[in-house]
């Protein structure tokens, strides 16, 4: 997501953190808050010194093909970077340094899982290199969800938080379960469906906006309950 999306997701995980796990974020990050620090791994893209993040970001695999089928990027993908921020919090021997920074990282990137299209393909760079006009701009998928559908809506991360639809208990639990894998899959299959419902060259707008409003909103809230659930288990 772009910076919007990231700080929704942080903020929407912040209410649901049990009390401990709270005060320790809040001890490792100074009082700041999940949405303040969630877009510190795009910040520091742009520093050489912290280039080997970048695959990070996103996972992309043949549509036809699964996770555990496809091979590892030697690099490291969303999945993996995940999985190492968790291993760092949960290791009492790490720096209180390197925890700082793997839990930003960590709230960045299970945002980025909730947006389909860094769970995606590599022909076209999940979406990046898929043209499209959003409304009368030259513009591509990757971005139309990253940012443009988002910005468009009119509402500020703290008001898109605040209006997540009310779940049930049984809602919000359902949310909950599974793994990251599984939250992945999930993902996926919208990624699948956004490239069923597009073309390249297609002019994107309104009609976009109805169709996809829910589905950003919706994950922009998963994003934040499955965040608070990882760390709940990591500082609980
Ligand atoms: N670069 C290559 N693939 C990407 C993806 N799925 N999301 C963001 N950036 C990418
Ligand atoms: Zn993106
Ligand atoms: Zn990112």
């Amino acid at each position: 997501w772009g910076k919007k999306g990231h700080r929704t997701t942080g903020e929407i995980a912040q209410k649901h953190l049990s009390k401990k796990a709270e005060r320790k974020i809040n001890a490792l990050l100074n009082g700041h808050t999940l949405a303040f620090v969630s877009n510190h791994g795009d910040d520091i893209k742009s520093d050489q010194a912290y280039r080997s993040y970048s695959p990070w970001h996103y996972v992309n695999y043949p549509f036809d093909s699964s996770y555990e089928a496809h091979p590892k990027s030697e690099k490291g993908d969303l999945i993996t970077g995940i999985a190492t921020c968790v291993a760092v919090l949960k290791d009492e021997k790490a720096s209180k340094e390197d925890k700082i920074f793997h839990l930003k990282m960590l709230v960045h990137f299970v945002g980025d899982l909730h947006q389909p299209l860094h769970v995606g393909i590599a022909d076209d760079k999940g979406g990046n290199d898929f043209q499209v006009r959003w409304f009368n701009d030259g513009t591509n998928l990757h971005s139309v969800w990253d940012t443009k559908m988002i910005e468009d809506y009119g509402m500020s991360y703290t008001e898109l938080a605040a209006s997540a639809d009310p779940l049930s208990s049984y809602q919000l639990a359902e949310v909950e379960k599974g793994t990251v894998i599984d939250w992945m899959n999930e993902s996926r299959t919208l990624c699948k469906e956004i490239y069923a419902n597009a073309e390249i060259g297609d002019k994107l707008g309104y009609r976009y906006m109805y169709d996809y409003t829910s589905v950003f909103r919706s994950q922009l809230q998963k994003g934040g309950i499955r965040l608070a659930v990882l760390l709940n288990d990591i500082f609980g």
